[in-house]
């Protein structure tokens, strides 16, 4: 696969998303956001990716947005098809099977934080900064911020950051649950990859299987969420990893999944 602004690599189960455009501070562009898309849709089609990690090259930037350069003269129709676009594409990380994790290794504004949003959790680099800056270029968030800024930290937060342009730096981010951790940036990758594993150690079937019940019980009200969990619970006992990770804890051994 051939990509512009993006590094994609496939190594022992993790797919890894690096945005690359390092003189545009990782700036999303429309080529850039069509690179993700066409990394995210092999990631879907893919039985060999059990976890993905989106980062940003280098240490400075994660992603400072979406390319103001580039929309600058859009009009309304062409902001339009754009935010609907790129927050598509967004929903698309969201919806993968296998979770993802976000990797934030510097700025992560305007689409920046909107893309570590749509990952399942955030661990952040102790010079992160968040921040959803658009109100002060005249605009608004475009690819989903103002609502799953809200779900994820609580309307009243969203709003501050949101209205008042405030941006926050890793440890406010940490403190109101944005990130899940924080670590000195040559950590990060590390960190991520130690958590990508464990989650590879367990059932693999039950980790998407989770995901999607938590994402859709995020979706709807609480009692069909939890109907969808009940049904969703009893068709693990369809797996041949149910019988495999029960198996293994009554011979009190390591369970070998299949991933069936
Ligand atoms: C295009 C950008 C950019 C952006 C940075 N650059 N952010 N180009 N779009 N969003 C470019 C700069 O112009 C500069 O290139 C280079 O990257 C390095 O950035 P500097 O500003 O020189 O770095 P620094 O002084 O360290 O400041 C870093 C920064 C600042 C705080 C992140 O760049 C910044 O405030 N950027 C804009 C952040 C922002 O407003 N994001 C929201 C965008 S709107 P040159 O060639 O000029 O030197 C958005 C909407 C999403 O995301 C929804 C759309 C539908």
């Amino acid at each position: 696969m051939e990509f512009e602004n993006i590094l994609f690599t496939v190594e022992e189960g993790i797919a890894t998303i690096t945005i690359n455009r390092p003189k545009q501070a990782n700036a999303l562009n429309a080529a850039t956001v069509r690179d993700i898309e066409k990394a995210v849709d092999y990631i879907a089609g893919s039985k060999d990716v059990q976890v993905v990690i989106i980062t940003g090259a280098g240490d400075k930037f994660f992603v400072a947005g979406a390319d103001i350069k580039e929309m600058a003269d859009y009009n309304p129709k062409q902001a339009g098809d754009w935010g609907t676009y790129g927050a598509g594409v967004i929903t698309k990380i969201e919806r993968l099977p296998q979770p993802v994790i976000c990797a934030v290794n510097g700025y992560a504004l305007g689409g920046g934080c909107e893309i570590s949003m749509a990952c399942d959790f955030r661990y952040a680099s102790d010079n992160a900064v968040f921040g959803q800056p658009e109100v002060g270029l005249g605009i608004i968030p475009g690819f989903g911020g103002t609502q799953r800024l809200a779900r994820l930290v609580g309307p009243g937060m969203a709003k501050e950051i949101i209205l008042s342009n405030q941006n926050i730096d890793s440890a406010e981010a940490l403190r109101i649950g944005l990130v899940n951790k924080v670590v000195p940036q040559a950590e990060l990758m590390p960190a991520a990859i130690k958590t990508a594993k464990k989650i590879m150690k367990q059932g693999p079937v039950a980790v998407q299987i989770a995901k999607k019940a938590i994402n859709n019980g995020l979706q709807c009200d609480i009692i069909t969420g939890i109907q969808f969990e009940s049904n969703v619970f009893g068709l693990c006992f369809a797996t041949k990893d149910q019988k495999e990770g029960m198996k293994a804890f009554m011979e009190k051994r390591k369970a070998d999944f299949k991933g069936e």
